[in-house]
């Protein structure tokens, strides 16, 4: 729920952004040129910064031991080029600059299962609307997902959306994977990965 609708703010909550303090965020103190959101435990964020040590990878996490983890490997390995945010997409992303990302990922979202929290989703227009003003022309935000219902979702809300095109063919750019993805591999549950292409 954006901060805006909270009656009590709960002390579980995570703060609201005015500003992006990159020089803080970022050993190399520069922007954000990467999403990854709901970045978990960060393994993702991890590997695609040190494969891409030229590019600044921004992690958004909701679950702030989370971030807190990934921040410690992040310190203690000294990677310059990324920083896990405790922050909720239901506020947006004021705080980043129109066409400033080259392209974000969504990988493995909760669920929401029940009809009844459904609502829960951070996966909604208004979201959509927000990742399409921070990309570049023709940016990309990767998605995945084992659960066949978020698939659905998912494509129904992009199909309804005029900022994006779905493309499925595209070989999967990303050598490394998240932890859910490993999950799945281990298990051999099947899972989907596709892109949606800002226009
Ligand atoms: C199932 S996990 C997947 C994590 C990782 N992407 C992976 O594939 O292993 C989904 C993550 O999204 C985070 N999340 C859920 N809602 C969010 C929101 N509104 N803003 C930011 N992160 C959120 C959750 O806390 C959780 O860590």
């Amino acid at each position: 729920m954006p901060a805006s609708r909270q009656v009590i703010t709960p002390s579980w909550y995570p703060p609201v952004v005015e500003q992006a303090d990159w020089t803080s965020w970022f050993g190399n103190g520069r922007a954000a040129e990467v999403l990854d959101i709901g970045s978990g435990r960060g393994t993702f964020l991890l590997h695609h910064a040190l494969t891409f040590p030229n590019i600044n990878i921004l992690g958004i996490e909701v679950r702030r031991m989370l971030t807190t983890y990934t921040n410690e490997v992040i310190r203690g390995e000294g990677i310059a080029n990324a920083f896990a945010l405790w922050y909720t997409m239901a506020n947006g992303l004021p705080w980043i600059a129109e066409g400033s990302i080259r392209y974000a990922t969504y990988l493995f979202p909760d669920p929401w299962p029940k009809k009844r929290h459904a609502k829960r989703r951070a996966f909604t227009s208004a979201f959509l609307d927000e990742v399409r003003r921070v990309l570049i022309p023709g940016g990309c935000l990767y998605l995945a997902t084992d659960r066949p219902d978020v698939d659905a979702y998912q494509r129904e809300v992009l199909s309804a959306h005029a900022g994006f095109r779905i493309v499925d063919r595209e070989a999967w750019p990303f050598p490394f994977r998240t932890d859910q993805q490993m999950f799945c591999d281990r298990k051999a549950i099947p899972y989907v990965q596709y892109m949606a292409v800002a226009t």
